[in-house]
């Protein structure tokens, strides 16, 4: 099954929409206002970034710009903006995911003003390929990815997506070819630092997963796939751990980030760890 779009007006009548964001949907929100003021405009005019990172973003509670360009009173007024896009992801969860308040943590805030890139970035980098996301330095363990995206482009572009099939039959595929994990290689990795916490066996099964669905250009040329378009003003949300996904064009986009444990779930059984766990018939280490 191709992860379905599940459209959602500001005047359809409010319900928790955990259950279907659980089972592997993306929301989309097409009429939820975030204005900008006359000075905010010049952010989607052209990119104000340092160029070295793909991002500007704001992360912890002092929420310090990073990667931005522009002068002292533009930073100030970009790194606004994205205070501002935070409380209105809040807001949104606060709305439509009752059931998640006061245990989602929402951590990396960020504006993408460069095009999705199309240059030939390894396979690894090229966010195109359908994949699932992990973070390699970042172990998750026990939390859920949930995203929270707004096209804000000025000029009609939309963000171009393809979404691909449920996480459980693409595991099916990928599970038996994955090597198998090293506890002992995870400490290592740990006490090394290249990583800032231990890799469980599920952080291990992801990047593996991550990797093997993007090298593997027969299953990205004709696995089960949809396009999607998302218009300037509409918002998206979905768990990007579990919903198979590429981007495969647009500028101008802003993105929150949110973890939500596992055991907060409406349903944990529906979690990429539990689905994995599952598959495998025994517990993750
Ligand atoms: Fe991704």
């Amino acid at each position: 099954m191709i992860s379905p779009i599940l459209t959602v007006s500001q005047s359809d009548a409010p319900r928790s929409l955990a259950a279907a964001l659980e089972d592997g949907a993306v929301l989309l929100f097409p009429d939820l206002d975030f204005p900008f003021s006359d000075f905010e405009r010049r952010f989607v005019e052209r990119p104000f970034a340092d160029g070295k990172a793909k991002n500007v973003n704001i992360r912890g509670a002092d929420a310090e710009l990073r990667g931005a360009a522009g002068t002292p009173e533009e930073q100030e007024a970009l790194r606004g903006l994205l205070v501002r896009y935070r409380a209105f992801a809040k807001g949104l969860v606060n709305r439509y995911l009752p059931d998640y308040i006061g245990r989602v943590n929402f951590a990396g805030t960020s504006y993408r003003p460069f095009d999705v890139d199309k240059r030939k970035l390894s396979w690894r980098r090229d966010d195109t390929r359908l994949h699932v996301d992990a973070f390699p330095s970042n172990p998750i363990g026990e939390k859920r990815i949930l995203r929270v995206f707004r096209n804000i482009n000025p000029s009609g572009q939309p963000r171009r997506w393809r979404v691909g099939e449920d996480f459980g039959s693409m595991a099916e595929k990928f599970l038996p070819r994955l090597p198998g994990y090293s506890p002992l290689s995870a400490k290592l990795l740990a006490a090394l630092r290249i990583t800032k916490a231990r890799r469980s066996e599920y952080d291990h099964l992801m990047l593996h997963l991550h990797d093997a669905l993007k090298q593997d250009e027969a299953y990205q040329a004709s696995a089960p796939q949809a396009d999607v378009n998302f218009l300037p003003g509409q918002t998206w949300v979905t768990f990007s751990d579990l919903v198979m996904h590429g981007a495969m064009g647009g500028q101008y986009m802003l993105e929150q980030t949110a973890y939500l444990p596992v055991a907060a779930q409406a349903d944990p059984a529906k979690s990429p760890q539990r689905i994995l766990a599952a598959k495998l018939g025994r517990p993750l280490q």
